[in-house]
């Protein structure tokens, strides 16, 4: 289950509020766990992505740069089909890899693990948004040289990654050779023994269609064979040298790269500034493309790197801002772990606009960067709360998908909107129906998404414009889907779905999926009202384009209202589903240890008749719809599910420390809480190589905010019934509401909440109601009385 792999080694990576810091070389090390420090360095700005291979290319793993949403299609294969099966699945693509610039000292490669090191440090600053080398080695003729790197993927421009690389000979004249390059090296060979894994292509995926070269910049493009979709990519550099520096360019379809030698003298120094930029479009022009690549490159030369990196620093500082949370805490490494995770999320999301985010981000190819439900449950709350435009953005993308979820629903034979499970394009790309399109909970998670990013920013225009639509294909759906079951004395069910926890699958009721869509149809319902009472333009265009009959709404409603919940009176407990209780409780004391994740050991018919649960389940409902469970209605749920729940997916430890914070179960919640924080950095799930899990990074910040600080923000009433870990001294962050900024600290002892921006607003510490206002900008609470209401009566 819950075993840590790597723990980072504190005389290598001593802990540091603002970076990941490693102060020592140790080749062994490097070349065991290359992966994971690719995965550890990525830079990426939610656009492009690049992996943290080093600028000498060696050693590497995965050498991955992605640009979020170019995929090329790919042919499905089954043993055996079936009507409706999606035949055609997408894959992010691999692009030209821009970081390579191998050294070489008197003709001999750096190649840093046989290299003798005399210091060395690597940092991911999470306030510079950059990735920093400085590295001081002898060669084996007893030359010392100096080698500092900044690289960055711009914050500012989305298009645009820069490398600024300084060498310097210290004792002795060296000659020197630095290749500089843009390579496309893919296809890269897949891991087929492991389900998450990207499927490989065979043979060449990009189709060259054009290069462009001149003095020391080459631009290339491609064309993908399906997707229909241009690529080019470009570098350019500047060069500032204490020496002569001969340059020498050359340029083929995959390869472009730029040669530099010269003589350093002793004390001298070579500056190269290289510049690196991606764009991409449906059905473009190359040549246009190329042109756009060259203007990106343009500008950068322009501006510069110090001013490039200025801006950076200043993106990365308006992040901070917004979206920090200080830990204090007598575990040094607390904070920075907490920020690692909170930099992964800026990085997947920040300059994402127009496109999703995948479940690795751009830091990995897993999953095929495939956008799943982990955006909308694990990381829009994130983003709803810090950088509410961007949520917008992602619930935008979402709408857009409309018609593809249309269709497939009619292929499906249903009613209303069934939206893919996984997918880049908006056409469902998961193989596996079971754990797939079975997963009908997704387009109710994307409905709770949308309501509360319109309750919590106040983003009604939204609403009118397009989530309406969406509400009302999703309710149409579940209607459709369910039936008022006549053995179940007119009760709504539904049939044949499967819930969040995969290792349970078809089966009828699953109490979250029936929860989630009462939800959706309620929320639907509301909806067309107040458009119909206060925007009546709204209202009128969404009657055209849905067709929307007058007694749909009510139907939901009635739906809703006779939604069958499973209840067992005997456990007092919610089963997962009408089966899930008769099944046979899984024998972990039988499971090897290193049989985790079950996945990758048991066949699923295993795991479907066992009780047995992948990730939070049901658990998940006690927390999503928290307001509609009684504290012990939750104590007796978490108790009968926690043990029986794997955590084999990284997106359950979070959640069940939230639902442990609420109970009173304080180590379980902190215990979980360190789990869901340490995930990638201590590579839990044994597969931070290929990419960061960015759910359970969203899922660390729901457990400190809806955990820790017992937020709770149902039909936009926010409450808070703080609890701080016995570890943690103070905690602080900072929300955006309807507008206005609040920040809150909580201690053992008190909860502060101050306005930061704004008029004023109303919430609740426990049952008291805080009134923020210009003349009123902080109030201080008692914490652990009665007013606190954290549970004092839990076990
Ligand atoms: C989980 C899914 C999740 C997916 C992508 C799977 O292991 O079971 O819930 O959406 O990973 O993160």
């Amino acid at each position: 289950m819950l075993r840590p792999r790597l723990i980072p080694p504190v005389d290598i990576f001593p802990p540091n509020p603002w970076a990941i810091e490693a102060v020592r070389y140790d080749g062994r090390m490097a070349r065991e766990l290359t992966g994971q420090a690719e995965t550890m360095f990525a830079l990426s700005n939610g656009y492009l992505g690049m992996r943290g291979v080093t600028e000498e290319g060696s050693p590497v793993r995965e050498a991955g740069t992605y640009l979020n949403g170019f995929y090329e299609n790919r042919p499905i294969s089954y043993g055996e089909r079936a009507y409706g099966f999606p035949t055609v699945g997408q894959s992010i693509l691999n692009c030209p890899d821009g970081t390579v610039m191998k050294l070489f000292v008197d003709d001999e490669p750096l190649i840093l693990p046989d290299a003798e090191i005399l210091s060395y440090r690597r940092i991911l600053d999470f306030r510079g948004g950059t990735l920093n080398r400085d590295v001081r080695w002898v060669t084996p003729s007893g030359k010392r040289l100096h080698l500092r790197t900044t690289r960055l993927v711009s914050l500012a421009h989305r298009h645009l990654a820069a490398i600024a690389y300084e060498l310097t000979a210290e004792n002795a004249a060296a000659e020197v050779v630095i290749t500089s390059e843009l390579r496309n090296d893919q296809p890269l060979a897949t891991d087929t023994s492991d389900p998450r894994m990207a499927e490989g292509f065979v043979g060449r995926v990009l189709q060259p269609t054009g290069t462009r070269s001149e003095a020391l910049r080459a631009i290339l493009s491609y064309r993908t064979g399906s997707s229909g979709l241009v690529l080019g990519c470009g570098m350019d550099h500047v060069v500032e040298a204490d020496c002569a520096l001969a340059a020498q360019a050359g340029c083929d379809d995959d390869l472009a790269t730029v040669v530099f030698r010269g003589v350093l003298a002793p004390g001298r120094t070579i500056r190269i500034h290289k510049y690196l930029s991606y764009h991409y479009a449906s059905g473009a022009d190359p040549a246009e493309i190329r042109s756009q690549v060259a203007w990106t490159l343009d500008r950068a030369v322009e501006s510069g790197f110090p001013a490039i990196l200025a801006r950076q620093g200043q993106e990365t500082a308006r992040f901070w801002e917004r979206a920090d949370v200080t830990v204090e805490s007598v575990n040094p490494r607390s904070q920075q772990v907490i920020r690692w995770n909170l930099f992964q999320l800026m990085q997947a999301s920040e300059r994402a606009e127009g496109h999703g985010i995948a479940a690795r981000g751009l830091t990995g190819r897993t999953y095929e960067g495939h956008y799943f439900w982990d955006t909308e449950i694990y990381v829009l709350p994130f983003l709803i709360y810090t950088n509410p435009p961007m949520a917008r953005s992602l619930l935008k993308v979402r709408y857009d998908m409309l018609d593809s979820a249309r269709a497939r629903a009619r292929e499906l034979g249903q009613r209303g909107a069934t939206f893919p499970w996984r997918t880049i394009n908006g056409e469902e790309a998961s193989a596996y129906y079971a754990a797939g399109t079975a997963q009908y909970h997704i387009n109710a998670d994307i409905a709770y998404a949308l309501r509360k990013y319109v309750e919590v920013s106040g983003d009604v225009d939204f609403l009118c414009r397009y989530g309406a639509e969406i509400l009302v294909e999703t309710a149409r759906l579940w209607c459709d889907l369910g039936f008022f079951s006549d053995r179940m004395d007119g009760r709504f069910c539904i049939h044949g779905v499967t819930g969040p926890d995969e290792y349970t699958a078809i089966v009828n009721n699953n109490c979250f999926t029936n929860l989630m869509a009462r939800e959706n149809m309620r929320y639907a319902a509301e909806t067309v009202r107040m458009l119909k009472r206060d925007y009546p333009d709204s209202f009128d265009a969404l009657v055209r384009r849905t067709h929307l009959d007058a007694d749909e709404p009510e139907a939901w409603d009635q739906a809703a209202e006779r939604m069958y919940l499973p209840y067992d009176e005997r456990l007092k407990v919610h089963p997962q589903d009408d089966a899930f209780l008769d099944l046979e409780k899984w024998d972990f004391a039988a499971t090897p240890e290193d049989h985790y994740p079950l996945l990758l050991h048991y066949h699923p018919l295993n795991l479907y008749r066992s009780q047995v649960i992948k990730q939070a389940d049901t658990v998940l409902a006690l927390f999503l719809l928290s307001e509609q469970f009684t504290l012990e209605a939750k104590r007796r749920n978490f108790a009968y599910y926690d043990p029986l729940t794997t955590h084999d997916s990284s997106l359950s430890v979070c959640i069940q420390s939230i639902v442990a914070n609420e109970i009173g179960l304080r180590d379980k919640a902190i215990h979980y809480f360190n789990f869901a924080v340490a995930m990638d950095i201590s590579d839990l799930g044994g597969n931070m190589m290929h990419g960061a899990h960015i759910a359970a990074m969203g899922g660390t910040w729901l457990a400190m905010i809806y955990g820790f600080a017992g937020m709770r923000d149902a039909h936009g009433r926010l409450t808070f019934n703080p609890c701080l870990p016995e570890a943690w001294t103070r905690l602080g962050f900072c929300l955006q509401v309807r507008g206005q900024t609040i920040r809150i600290e909580i201690t053992h002892s008190t909860a502060t909440y101050g306005l930061v921006a704004g008029a004023g607003l109303t919430l609740w510490h426990g049952e008291d109601c805080v009134r923020l206002s210009e003349a009123t900008p902080s109030v201080t609470k008692p914490v652990g009385g009665a007013a606190g209401g954290a549970d004092a009566s839990a076990p």
